[in-house]
């Protein structure tokens, strides 16, 4: 009989077969304690096939009543919700310190609370400032009711007893659960924390949202560990200096992942962004160098968004290169194909690349945009200002065709752009409402945009 290693951080989760002052995984001191082990091998008692009930199994035919959802009529928190709140579900809303989740959930909790009991409890502030900000909000009279507290025990007595169709948990980290030895924000409480919650959730047919902060240093918890526990789990994320806010599923049991919602913050709380691509691009300049407009989907919405790029020389010895709302990577990506595909290179100048507005784009069809953006900026060519542009850049300099040409296309002619410059294979619909201008290759890209390019 083997016995597995019992030894476990309270604060990154690492198991070892011995005990240790200092965590060598994480490197924390005195996190590690024993736990009741598991054991296996020859000599360990098997569960066997006769000790349990059998389950009633059931097929995949059975038609189900769609599930009942609560709107709040905050357009876009139901559409990234899936269609509204499912009742007897965990939804997490995670983002850094500050960026608005506390606002944008008791927002939701006044509108939903018009149609089912919402009780919010705070572990963060007291309930006279939660007040304030209710009353900042304009919703003094909502029917909300509030309490200040961290003991989940006491927690849970109280939704039992209430019973409300939502509750909310403001956050995660200050909660604690008295039966778990550690503080609270460790990754064993944030665990605990959350399964009990996740579990009353179910039992009770309770809709309940949890609150986790993110830290960049990942000292305390966060919301990663527990993703995996919940139903749905929500990013709320945004540069600092912008008031954009966006709303993103990561991860949706009931409704689709990816999609997003824009939001924006004013003095009196968030404000739903019903036009986002209107917005994103209300701040662009005339026809600048360095600017491309991607024509992109979020979700199961077409959103335009400005490209900006700037080619700078290096005042130090070693380029840089920085991105704002792009992976880096990809970046470096680009860059290489222009330069080792067209001739194109950026050598020692620093690059700087952004997202305007604080959205964050994964699409790999902004590739296109990107490289139209970065080379604009190099040439100093303003790119036609009533173009939008998408596309992935291959390896090898050739252009693959992005999905849903169709929404992208229709958007731009509803913003009144003119034409889309668009790989050559894009499949595009019988009626466009647009100019196209297929392009066979990277190359030819360039060439059709910026004419002879001293290379
Ligand atoms: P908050 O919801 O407390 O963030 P979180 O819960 O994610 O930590 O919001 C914090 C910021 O939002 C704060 O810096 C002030 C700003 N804010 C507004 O601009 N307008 C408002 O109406 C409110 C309530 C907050
Ligand atoms: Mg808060």
């Amino acid at each position: 009989m083997t016995r597995r290693p019992t030894f476990v951080c309270a604060a990154c989760g690492a198991a070892s077969a011995k005990w240790s002052g200092r965590c060598d995984a994480c490197g924390a001191w005195n996190t590690i304690s024993e736990e009741a082990g598991l054991t296996d091998g020859p000599g360990a008692k098997s569960l066997g096939p006769s000790r349990g009930r059998k389950l009633a199994l059931g097929d995949l035919a059975t038609t189900e009543p769609p599930l009942p959802r609560a709107l709040s009529g905050i357009g876009e928190l139901d559409r990234v919700l899936g269609g509204g709140l499912v009742p007897a579900s965990a939804t997490l809303v995670g983002g850094d310190p500050g960026i608005g989740k506390s606002t944008l959930l008791l927002q939701a909790a006044a509108a939903f609370g018009r149609q089912a009991p919402a009780i919010y409890v705070s572990g963060e502030e007291a309930t006279g400032q939660i007040r304030m900000r209710a009353a900042r909000l304009g919703l003094a009279d909502a029917p909300v009711r509030v309490a200040a507290e961290t003991n989940l025990r006491d927690i849970l007595t109280t939704l039992e007893a209430e019973r409300p169709g939502l509750a909310i948990i403001d956050s995660i980290q200050t909660m604690w659960a008295d039966h778990v030895d550690s503080a609270p924000g460790s990754v064993a409480q944030v665990r605990a924390v959350v399964h009990e919650l996740v579990t009353f959730a179910k039992r009770r047919g309770i809709a309940v949202v949890l609150v986790g902060h993110v830290t960049k240093e990942g000292q305390i918890a966060g919301p990663r560990v527990v993703e995996h526990m919940v139903d749905t789990v929500l990013y709320f994320e945004g540069e600092r200096g912008h008031h954009f806010r966006i709303l993103r599923a990561v991860k949706n049991r009931f409704g689709p992942a990816d999609e997003i919602g824009v939001f924006e913050m004013t003095g009196a709380g968030l404000a739903e962004v019903s036009n986002p691509s209107a917005l994103f691009l209300s701040e662009r300049e005339s026809a600048a160098p360095g600017s491309a407009v991607f024509a992109g989907i979020e979700g199961t919405r077409p959103v335009l968004v400005e490209i900006q790029a700037l080619v700078a020389p290096s005042p130090l010895g070693t380029a840089r290169r920085a991105v704002v709302g792009w992976d880096g990577g990809r970046l470096s990506m680009v860059l290489a194909v222009l330069e080792s595909r067209c001739g194109i290179g950026f050598g020692p100048s620093d690059v700087y690349l952004n997202v305007a507005g604080g959205l964050r784009v994964s699409e790999p069809a902004a590739d296109l945009a990107v490289a139209a953006a970065l080379v604009s900026a190099r040439q100093d060519i303003a790119l036609p200002r009533d173009a939008v542009i998408f596309g992935e850049v291959s390896l090898s300099g050739a252009l693959r065709p992005a999905p849903q040409a169709e929404a992208r296309l229709r958007e731009a002619a509803k913003l009144g752009f003119a034409s889309a410059l668009v790989p050559a294979r894009t499949a595009l619909p019988a009626s466009p409402g647009i100019a196209i201008d297929p392009v066979a290759d990277l190359n030819a890209f360039m060439d059709k945009c910026f004419g002879p390019i001293d290379r």
